[in-house]
């Protein structure tokens, strides 16, 4: 199926109306202008402005330290670009965790200062408090379940989530909670693609997957892993679509060669 590019804007609608014909939702993240517009432009239905950016562009090894002042700062760049995506933004660690009245707060800058359409947070029975007062403020929420990388110290390890019966029959709850409070959306990170089938199934609304198989209604991939930026980052649910990293790297190199040699810049370079 191709891209629908009389869609003029994507909306939480529109996603629910794409789960019920049964089209992929496409979905990547962004965190800067220029490739918010290129990701844009390409085709995308949805952008996510996520935590990751921690991770890819201030180089943390986790997704604890970025603020709600840095995700907004990316937030804002994004929108600016995207003409068609819906663009949905993280609530970062530590701005929605200690109580509803919190969450809604900083759901309400990020949609003030940024002018996103919607907000993701990670967890699932344990937020549904604050998941309720965002979208009774009238704030669109994504669910994000599995692998849920603010927790990382919880967890110990990226692995994948959810392989013991416990912790699936958690999710299976978890998602059905999130539905019944109102999420438009749920991102399923590293899960069996076995249960992402089961939960995408059992769903009204759709879920959006990233090591979840084949079966969730959409897809979500970092837009540097999958241009190939991230260097050495290939783990199995990852599809590369470039190797921007090699060939970025390659043009500094011509670049350093032609600026030694007084190759560059030339008489046509000049004023
Ligand atoms: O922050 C992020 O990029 C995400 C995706 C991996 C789903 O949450």
């Amino acid at each position: 199926m191709s891209v629908n590019k009389e869609i003029r804007r994507v909306t939480t609608n529109t996603f629910q109306e794409m789960k019920e014909r049964g089209e992929k939702i496409a979905m990547l993240t962004s965190y800067d202008f220029s490739t918010a517009t290129i990701v844009d432009d390409g085709g995308i239905d949805a952008i996510l402005v996520g935590d990751s950016a921690s991770n890819v562009m201030a180089g943390h090894e986790t997704t604890l330290p970025i603020t709600l002042d840095q995700m907004i700062y990316h937030a804002s760049s994004v929108v600016r670009a995207a003409k068609r995506a819906l663009v949905v933004v993280d609530l970062p660690f530590g701005s929605y965790q200690g109580n509803s009245k919190e969450a809604l707060s900083s759901a309400i800058r990020i949609m003030k200062e940024s002018g996103a359409h919607a907000v993701k947070l990670e967890g699932g029975a344990e937020i549904r408090e604050s998941v309720e007062r965002i979208i009774t403020a009238g704030i669109p929420v994504m669910g994000h379940l599995g692998l849920t990388p603010q927790s990382i110290y919880k967890f110990g390890t990226y692995t994948v989530r959810a392989k013991e019966e416990a912790e699936a029959e958690k999710l299976r709850n978890d998602v059905q909670v999130l539905q019944q409070a109102g999420c438009f959306s749920i991102v399923l990170e590293k899960i069996p693609a076995m249960l992402a089938r089961e939960v995408t199934a059992s769903l009204k609304i759709p879920t959006i997957g990233i090591g979840a198989g084949a079966d969730c209604d959409g897809q979500v991939l970092v837009v540097n892993d999958m241009f190939g930026l991230t260097k050495g980052f290939k783990p199995r649910f990852l599809r590369q679509y470039l190797n921007l990293y090699e060939e970025m790297k390659n043009a500094v190199g011509r670049y350093v060669q032609d600026v030694k040699d007084k190759d560059f810049p030339n008489e046509k370079e000049q004023y």
